[in-house]
């Protein structure tokens, strides 16, 4: 019997995800609505693990991070919650202890692989059964890029446009050992970033020029994401994928106030890709509200493309991963 056999109890593991075609910016801001679907890989070595346990006697839900209270998360991660209590039809009160096994809100999706792991956790815990798609519906309330961590591989966000985001959802789109990708990440600061990504999604489509025409052209950028995928055609992927991160950032540095998610290494990091794909290796790099770089190789770059992302000055440590499954219980 594992620990999530018992009712009441259940501890679940979900892995990190990063966006090759990118969410930035919501349609509804109360149901976490995104404005654009997405299309990102789910990595096996950066995960968060999380328990839940019923706590009957509790008035209020309660939130260990990394061993410490997290008082200042709370009411996002109730409020997540909350939905799943609604279809349990159970008002028990919840403790949550979480732990990242990489930097928390530093720009590595650590509330993605979080929020997936917490609704994983906190079904079973309540013991409900819900299909995958149900699970992506509620997770997308934490977090928009944790839809996508309850499923391992290749994933693709549905914006949908039903107004109670009944039709806003992840899905599978290819399995990861079908195309067994690898990431390369270079960490280039550390600690939290300054402006959250759902702060910076809401200043960008109020204040960037260039917003309306990032949302324009994200179906055509899904197109060629979901094909290059479907075809295994690295070439195409990181020319989307590329293409489609860059203009993410521009529509944020043209906020007011800027938002300048990179530093001095980030870019340096961005060069060094792209001459070595240059050279003629398959890599490309994302990056995303943070200034940590994440290189996409084929099988076999790696170590070159470790060896390179090692020599850039401000490259404080790498971290790597190949691609991995779905949110699971432990
Ligand atoms: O799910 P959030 O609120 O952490 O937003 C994610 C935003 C980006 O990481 C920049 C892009 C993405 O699609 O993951």
């Amino acid at each position: 019997m594992t620990t999530s056999d018992r009712h009441g109890r259940a501890v679940a593991r979900a892995g990190a995800n990063f966006a090759l075609v990118k969410y930035w910016g919501k349609a509804d801001e109360r149901l976490n609505v995104p404005a654009v679907g997405s299309i990102s890989i789910t990595l096996d070595a950066l995960f968060t693990e999380t328990e839940v346990e019923l706590a009957p006697k509790q008035r209020s839900d309660e939130i260990v991070l990394d061993g410490k209270r997290r008082d200042e998360d709370l009411a996002k991660i109730t409020a997540c919650v909350d939905l799943l209590r609604r279809k349990a039809g159970i008002d028990t009160r919840v403790r949550v202890a979480s732990r990242n096994n990489f930097p928390t809100g530093a720009g590595l999706a650590s509330s993605a692989s979080g929020f997936a792991a917490l609704v994983r956790a906190a079904e079973a815990a309540f013991g409900l059964t819900l299909s995958p798609r149900e699970r992506s519906i509620v997770a997308r309330q934490g977090s928009g890029s944790a839809a996508r961590s309850i499923f391992g591989g290749f994933v693709e966000m549905h914006a949908g446009s039903a107004p109670d985001g009944s039709d806003s959802f992840a899905e599978p789109l290819l399995e990861s050992t079908a195309w067994p990708l690898e990431v390369v990440i270079a960490v280039t600061a550390k600690g939290e970033k300054e402006v959250g990504s759902r702060s910076g999604m809401t200043r960008s489509a109020s204040s960037s020029p260039y917003y309306a025409a990032w949302v324009a052209g994200q179906p055509p950028d899904l197109a060629a994401g979901r094909a290059a995928i479907r075809a295994r055609d690295f070439a195409a992927l990181a020319d989307v994928a590329e293409h489609n991160c860059l203009k993410m950032h521009a529509a944020a540095l043209a906020a007011r106030p800027p938002l300048v998610y990179w530093n001095g290494a980030t870019v340096e990091c961005l060069h060094a890709v792209r001459r070595l794909r240059a050279g003629g290796v398959p890599v490309f790099f994302t990056i995303d509200a943070g200034p940590q770089l994440k290189a996409v190789c084929a099988p076999g770059a790696r170590a070159e493309v470790e060896r390179t992302l090692r020599a850039v000055p401000g490259v404080l440590e790498l971290l790597a991963s190949t691609l991995g499954r779905g949110a699971e219980l432990r």
